[in-house]
């Protein structure tokens, strides 16, 4: 209910009492698994599990695995009493944190690779990336068993890199992507937002402003390779420190496209770039398709 206080559990038998009580009830389940740090994108993914499902479950673990040496983990923003009070105020049910040894227990050895969605784009800066999302999201699923899992569309690549690995696992579970949510100025917004110095977060918004220029030029019926080109150029010259990848991809296999009609399968424009250390990402359709 909304604004009572969710049960909290860490450990596996708690989370699975929990789970067997509404399978008894016949209670459907909406899974929405962060890392925390809750901003208004998961608290849309919350929303849209409450319209669908009777309980929603969401999950707080901050997954060593998807992060490499040298990245972000230590630092990566933690503010769990914060998140509890934002996720009892949508009536989530229960929330699952457990510690990472309850996660990965003595001796874990499995990793979960899915093969040719991953090899591009964020896969080849962060190759260490989706294995470690695929690998927690499988051990999120298989221990929760949800109806449908919750995962938004910021993280496009993610999105289907977890839909591949569920359906390959014949893992029950519907994967629901949600529209990414933007600050009125454009901005996509992630946590990793909260490490932009103000001179940086002036710039930001244009990453989506320049790719969503580059979804227009492509549907107007811009050769992909040139208006990549042209999208890499403009990042940089807005104040972009590094650009990772501008990509146009087809948006179900993320294989390249090298042009777009009306009629086409639906695209995405894709981008990656750095300001200072900070890494953004954000996608938007060549036109609207949904
Ligand atoms: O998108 C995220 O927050 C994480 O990658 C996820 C899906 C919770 C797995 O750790």
């Amino acid at each position: 209910m909304a604004g009572s206080k969710p049960d909290i559990v860490r450990d596996l038998p708690a989370l699975r009492d929990a789970i067997a009580g509404w399978r008894r009830d016949n209670r459907s389940i909406g899974l929405v698994p962060t890392m925390g740090a809750l901003h208004d994108g998961h608290l849309s993914l919350v929303r849209c599990a409450a319209q669908e499902c009777d309980r929603v479950l969401a999950t707080i673990f901050v997954n060593p695995s998807q992060f490499a040496p040298g990245e972000d983990l230590e630092n990566y923003p933690r503010d769990e009493a914060g998140d509890i009070d934002k996720l009892a105020a949508l009536g989530t049910a229960l929330i699952y944190a457990p510690g990472i040894a309850a996660m990965y227990g003595e001796g874990f050895a499995t990793e979960v690779r899915v093969a040719g969605l991953t090899d591009k784009m964020c896969g080849l800066s962060r190759p260490h990336f989706f294995g470690g999302v695929a690998t927690v999201v499988a051990k999120l699923l298989l221990r929760t068993m949800p109806d449908r899992a919750y995962f938004g569309e910021k993280d496009y690549q993610q999105l289907l890199v977890i839909r591949r690995m569920a359906a390959d696992l014949d893992i029950p579970a519907e994967i629901v992507g949600c529209p990414v949510v933007r600050a009125e100025d454009g901005l996509a917004l992630s946590s990793r937002n909260a490490y932009l110095t103000a001179s940086e977060r002036a710039i930001a918004p244009a990453l989506f402003e320049t790719i969503a220029a580059a979804a227009e030029r492509t549907a107007d019926g811009a050769a992909c390779a040139e208006t990549v080109r042209w999208a890499a150029n403009e990042l940089a010259a807005r104040g972009f420190t590094e650009v990772d990848y501008v990509d146009i991809r087809d948006a179900a296999s993320l294989e390249a496209v090298e042009s777009w009609r009306p009629g086409d399968p639906p695209a995405r424009v894709f981008a990656a770039a750095f300001l200072g250390k900070t890494r953004l990402i954000d996608n938007v359709p060549v036109a609207p398709f949904e």
